[in-house]
């Protein structure tokens, strides 16, 4: 999976994600619901002097440019937008965001991670073995994975389990690059006691869906257990749906009156057409099921709006 999606001839080291598939981080809806975000940790943390606003697996800088847009003129001039990108850019020009490889330390803001942790490679096990790509037995599980498997994904004989301790390591370190801040991973994933039976490795391709291969041509992502990376990050964090995050942040989506179309039409298509925008970001059966995992650090989250949760929202 990491050569494949990684090596030389990586499928994200020659393509653009977008050219693909279409995620939240490509709607100038969920980029203003984030500014919104934005702008309370930004008063939550006293209003630093520079405000690190930090994308990990920021594509072409799509959501990047969305918040810078989104913000106050005045939160703008003090930010510092940074896409961390393993992938070249090619020719994109993003005005205002400085691009980096590897992630910086010392943040002091807002990291946001959207669909960055489903394509962190990972191993795939069962009955105690690690599996090839052609599903064979390869060899025993180390300590830390038979460890991982057996505290988050205890399979029955003969089930797979995809083993998540690659995205916890990944989330931990990316949570942990914060000195003061908020950090927010938006993926779709699973929790314990709701494990998926059949592996959810799936390749996108020219926006299909498609199967995976492992040859550079097709993007392999698998489900997040988003419990055990929320575990492995520390315990000052919630876990929400993406639709009860938006509606939090004030994105009904509610379709705008018909009275509007008699009286000014134009408006009435424009609120008609970001209606259904918002219901595609909201809608059960697909983006308004993913995750919304926050991490806090330095900061009281109860100056946080969406932080605050009612007692059945909170994942601990
Ligand atoms: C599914 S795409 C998501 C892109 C964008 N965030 C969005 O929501 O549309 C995942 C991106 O993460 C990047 N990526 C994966 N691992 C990374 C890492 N360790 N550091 C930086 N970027 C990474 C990939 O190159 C790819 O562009």
């Amino acid at each position: 999976m990491r050569t494949a999606l990684y090596g030389p001839d990586g499928f994200f080291v020659r393509e653009r994600p977008a050219d693909h598939f279409r995620t939240s981080a490509h709607s100038s809806h969920f980029a203003r619901a984030i500014g919104t975000l934005m702008v309370d940790v930004d008063r939550a943390l006293g209003s630093p002097e520079v405000f690190d606003l930090v994308d990990v697996g920021a594509g072409r800088g799509e959501l990047l440019s969305g918040v810078l847009a989104a913000l106050p003129d005045e939160l703008r001039a003090r930010t510092r937008a940074i896409g961390v990108e393993v992938s070249p850019r090619g020719d994109t020009t993003s005005p205002g965001i400085a691009w980096r490889a590897e992630l910086p330390r010392g943040l002091t803001g807002l990291l946001l991670a959207t669909e960055w942790l489903d394509n962190v490679p990972l191993d795939l096990a069962r009955d105690g073995s690690y599996l090839d790509t052609d599903l064979h037995a390869c060899g025993p599980l180390d300590a830390a994975d038979a460890a991982w498997v057996e505290r988050w994904w205890p399979a029955p004989p003969g089930e797979i389990a995809e083993i998540g301790r690659s995205r916890d390591e990944a989330w931990a370190d990316a949570v942990g690059a914060l000195d003061a801040g908020l950090a927010l991973a938006v993926d779709y994933g699973h929790q314990l006691g709701a494990r998926p039976p059949l592996p959810t490795a799936t390749g996108f391709r020219d926006g299909r869906e498609v199967v995976p291969a492992f040859d550079g041509t097709t993007d392999i992502t698998c489900h997040v257990a988003i419990d055990s990376a929320a575990a492995a990050a520390g315990e000052d964090h919630l876990l929400v749906r993406q639709r009860e995050a938006l509606h939090r942040l004030g994105l009904d989506g509610a379709r705008p009156p018909l009275t509007l179309a008699s009286t000014d039409p134009a408006a009435y298509l424009r609120a008609l057409a970001a209606a259904s925008e918002l219901a595609e970001l909201t809608t059960p059966a697909g983006l308004g099921s993913h995750w919304w995992l926050l991490h806090w650090t330095a900061l009281n989250p109860r100056t946080i709006p969406l932080l605050h949760p009612s007692d059945d929202l909170r994942s601990r």
